[in-house]
């Protein structure tokens, strides 16, 4: 038996002010989309703004509906658009902010497994990687790849 370890790194900032202009602009545009989100039953307002190769930057938010499942997270409605409005163009980075009753959250905005599993498979067709901004009121995380939000990433079909 060998014992390993999975190291992820990751940077953090004090806040978008801090960000390199073209992340600062996706932080933006990702706090712009919170205002998109239809979230009567959780409240719970996500924003999601992914950047392609070609500098389009496209805006997502959560979309809840009553029957639950059918809604869909912000970063899927997100990047599912950019994918099937420019299928030729890789997604190169997505910035994620979730608030509550206007404000946004405190702690960096995490996206579900299920968004990640998506983040990894557009990053596999764009054949680039796709730097991810999980951002907060008070800090935000900046990684360079979704292998790094998803280790054992599920790629074998
Ligand atoms: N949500 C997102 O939009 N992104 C995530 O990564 C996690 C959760 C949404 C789904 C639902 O509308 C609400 O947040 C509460 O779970």
């Amino acid at each position: 038996m060998t014992s390993k370890e999975i190291k992820i790194a990751y940077l953090e900032y004090g806040s978008v002010d801090e960000l390199e202009p073209m992340d600062r602009e996706l932080a933006e545009a990702a706090i712009e989309a919170t205002e998109g989100s239809y979230a009567p039953y959780s409240k719970f307002n996500v924003g999601a703004a992914v950047r392609l190769d070609s500098g389009i930057i496209i805006k997502g938010s959560n979309q809840e509906n009553a029957a639950y499942p059918s809604g869909l997270c912000a970063e899927r409605t997100a990047m599912f658009y950019a994918a099937a409005t420019y299928p030729e163009n890789a997604i190169i980075s997505i910035a994620i902010v979730a608030s509550q009753d206007g404000k946004i959250c405190q702690n960096p905005a995490t996206p579900c497994g299920a968004c990640r599993q998506v983040m990894a498979q557009y990053q596999t067709k764009g054949g680039q990687t796709m730097s991810i901004l999980l951002i907060g009121a008070e800090k935000i995380w900046k990684f360079e790849k979704v292998e790094d939000i998803l280790p054992l990433i599920f790629d074998s079909i």
